[in-house]
């Protein structure tokens, strides 16, 4: 099998792993079933045929949530010019007292400062990792919170003294998510898109091995749901080296130095890659993404 090394940045790593230059593009991970044969693209509609990714035009979901969680510059196909103003209220890290360093779009991640653990400071973005911001995470807060209260806190956000204006208006200001967006979050952080990911990831040290059945993982990382495979050559590949991330991370090494990562995206999907059918879009389980997530943390790297 020819490896097809492609300019593909994902900007993520272990906080024991020296921090990556290059975090440009923002990430590129195709990890699910992708859909068999010829590429898709956000219009097809395949459903006759099995699931297809959603596009930002469905209505409201959990899986749309999640997207937008990781990149919804993406979701949209537009970029950020500016860095979100909410930026300079960021801490510098109490370890190496540096300071996440990013611009423009990725400020504006829900991911960037909240997590793909959603645990913001108490998770794997803690002291010690190149993306710190020193964000609270939302596991805990939600459950204290209505839904009218995070809607409107999304769509309008609250005016910050320290910053001197608005900030969180993510629907009313920059990036203008539609109503239905801004829904689609509610649903991600209230409905079960938000989870304790220490139910699927060893988290006592951050060092995250996967708490899934690597066999069960195995079967499904090779047949999907029978329609869609992460294996197939278009996509992964067997051996998980058909994409490489950042020009050499193979999704074997990717899924140890940040299995939070790989378990949001075999979740949800890869924002603006329609091509990756997500575990959820496919009717499967988180369970059934945490087991792939623990095949792939054995594959070689
Ligand atoms: C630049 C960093 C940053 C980004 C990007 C960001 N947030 Fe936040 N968020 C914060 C900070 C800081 C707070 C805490 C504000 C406070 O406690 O006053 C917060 C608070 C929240 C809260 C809790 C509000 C409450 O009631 O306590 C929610 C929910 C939330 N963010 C969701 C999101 C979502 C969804 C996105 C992406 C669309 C997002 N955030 C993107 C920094 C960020």
């Amino acid at each position: 099998m020819t490896t097809q090394t492609q300019a593909i940045t994902t900007g993520e790593y272990l906080r024991t792993r020296a921090p990556l230059t290059c975090a440009l593009l923002t990430s590129l991970l195709f990890l699910a079933a992708c859909g068999g044969g010829e590429k898709k693209t956000a219009n097809d509609d395949d459903i006759g045929t099995g699931p297809r990714a959603p596009t930002p035009d469905d209505p409201p979901s959990v899986v749309i949530g999640g997207l937008l969680w990781d990149n919804h510059w993406a979701v949209n196909a537009t970029e950020s010019l500016t860095t979100n103003p909410a930026w300079v209220l960021r801490k510098a890290d109490p370890l190496s007292g540096a300071q996440n360093n990013r611009t423009g779009n990725d400020t504006w991640r829900c991911k960037e400062c909240h997590g793909w653990d959603y645990k913001g400071v108490e998770g794997a973005y803690g002291p010690g990792n190149s993306h710190y911001t020193g964000t609270k995470g939302l596991v805990d807060v939600i459950p204290q919170r209505s839904r009218k209260q995070i809607e409107s806190y999304l769509k309008n956000g609250v005016f910050d003294p320290t910053v001197g204006a608005v900030v969180h208006n993510f629907g009313t200001g920059e990036p203008n998510l539609s109503d239905n967006q801004i829904r689609s979050l509610v649903m991600f952080l209230f409905d079960g898109g938000m989870i304790d990911t220490s139910q699927y990831i060893f988290e006592d040290t951050f060092n995250g091995a996967a708490r899934g059945d690597a066999t069960l993982g195995q079967s499904l990382y090779e047949s999907g749901n029978g329609v869609n495979s992460c294996a197939s050559s278009s996509c992964h590949g067997l051996d998980g080296r058909t994409i490489l991330f950042d020009g050499t991370e193979t999704l074997g090494s990717l899924a140890k130095d940040n299995p939070w990562e790989v378990l949001h995206k075999a979740r949800f999907g890869q924002p603006g890659t329609p091509e990756m059918i997500a575990v959820r879009t496919w009717g499967g389980t988180d369970q059934d993404a945490s087991n792939i997530l623990a095949y792939i943390q054995t594959m070689l790297q």
